[in-house]
């Protein structure tokens, strides 16, 4: 149970300011009479970000970053607010001091004269200040910890939180500027998250660790952009900086041989193809039940995966607990993952590994067919950027053609999971 405070009077009847900003909106005009001046996208003067974004922030849109403490949420956009170029920026802050803020600025390089800070947690405090400045861009840093009385006492509840978001995006909205709102996640969720939110602002981006530097931001919602597109950067001494090719950062080369479970793949994730190296251990059941242990792929795709193969190869892995990482710790979302997951595990349990130069992608159905799959040349290339000479993978749609790779890179088509595997293990025991 929660104690709410209720304003009496009409819920419209607000004694503050906003009040009277709303009433210009509040009449209706022609719609000849609208101006349809379209306000470009910022950059961010961060790529990854730009990427992440879908091509910069459009100004009077309000994005939520969200993401665990400490993975470097509060570093990325105080990294953005120093690089936007041309634009007013405010950074405003309820977790550190002026002092603190500028230690890290100093860290990263910021050198940027048109930022400015402010610590504040009131909402009003925050209100007062933006409409002083007219910022272009402003984040808010973070939103748990932002207050305002209409809504309760306790800064960081479900009510706050929506409260807070709702005004200050419509802010942003009317005043054409760019919002950007931090937000806390925390495996527990003992601390409302984005989720109360995400209705209200137009983006979602999701930052995620990997097991080492480097940081993964996902748009999970973007009114303006493609969702799923990722920012991948790695986390240093002087900030977070691009990965320098994420084509190569997550394999070794092609001429190494693989140990039997790893299988090398053309993840298409956004709007790029990342190879990724899939690997797979099976290991006899510790308990009655097998299972699946997997966080960089889904475990129910891990599950039917091994249920397709068990059913069109018999390979027995209904005794067995499976294992299922990606190097690098990249979570990897792409359907094409099926077919070189499934070699993986099939690898692993027969103890054979892939030949050298060999790469896999496809979909899989449930009755076993290699499905077609988005973005085919693109996979081509990047297998044969990283020296893979092969590419086994579905046939592509009626009447195409394969297309040629670079360097001597083909395509070999699979049918079926059972075609696949005698492809990919010609002398392996079945
Ligand atoms: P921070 O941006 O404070 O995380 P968040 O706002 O998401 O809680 O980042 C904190 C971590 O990043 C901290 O462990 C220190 C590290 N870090 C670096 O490694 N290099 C840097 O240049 C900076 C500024 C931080
Ligand atoms: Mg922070």
């Amino acid at each position: 149970m929660e104690e709410r405070r209720v304003r009496s009077g009409a819920s419209g009847a607000r004694p503050r300011s906003g009040a009277t900003r709303r009433t210009e909106a509040e009449a209706s005009r022609p719609l000849s009479e609208i101006n349809p001046e379209y306000r470009s996208r910022l950059s961010t003067g961060m790529a990854e970000l730009d990427r992440a974004l879908g091509g910069g922030i459009m100004p009077g849109t309000s994005v939520l970053v969200g993401g665990e403490p400490g993975i470097g949420k509060s570093t990325l956009l105080l990294q953005a607010c120093g690089r936007i170029a041309g634009a007013s920026t405010l950074y405003v802050s309820a977790e550190e001091s002026a002092a603190q803020i500028r230690r890290r600025a100093d860290r990263i390089g910021i050198t940027e004269s048109d930022l400015r800070i402010l610590i504040a947690s009131r909402l009003d405090e925050i209100t007062t200040e933006l409409d002083r400045l007219t910022p272009r861009f402003v984040v808010i840093d973070s939103i748990q910890t932002i207050v305002t009385e209409e809504a309760g006492a306790v800064p960081g509840t479900p009510n706050q939180i929506k409260f807070v978001a709702h005004e200050l995006a419509d802010w942003a909205r009317r005043n054409e500027s760019a919002l950007v709102l931090v937000a806390h996640v925390t495996k527990e969720g003992q601390i409302a998250g984005p989720k109360v939110v995400e209705h209200l602002v137009d983006a979602v981006l999701m930052f995620e660790h990997s097991d080492g530097e480097l940081r993964f931001l996902r748009a999970v919602k973007n009114r303006f952009g493609a969702i799923e597109e990722l920012g991948i950067f790695v986390m240093g001494a002087q900030g977070l900086d691009e990965l320098g090719d994420p084509a190569r950062a997550f394999v070794s080369g092609a001429r190494t041989v693989r140990p039997a479970g790893v299988v090398a793949a053309p993840c298409h994730e956004g709007s790029r193809v990342l190879l990724v190296e899939i690997q797979a251990l099976t290991v006899p059941a510790k308990g009655a039940v097998s299972r699946a242990f997997s966080d960089r792929i889904d475990n129910r795709r891990v599950n039917r995966v091994a249920a397709v193969l068990e059913k069109h190869l018999g390979v027995s892995l209904a005794d067995q607990d499976l294992y299922v990482n990606v190097a690098g710790g990249i979570r990897v979302q792409d359907v094409a993952t099926d077919l070189p997951l499934a070699l993986a595990l099939y690898s692993a349990r027969t103890g054979v590994p892939l030949p050298a130069g060999l790469i896999a992608t496809g979909e899989l159905s449930l009755a076993g067919e290699v499905r077609p799959v988005s973005h085919r040349d693109q996979r081509l290339r990047a297998a044969g950027d990283l020296g893979f000479t092969e590419v086994l993978g579905p046939p592509g749609p009626a009447g195409s053609s394969v297309p040629p790779g670079p360097a001597g890179t083909a395509w070999r088509t699979a049918d079926t999971i059972q075609e696949a595997v005698f492809a990919a293990f010609p002398s392996g025991k079945q």
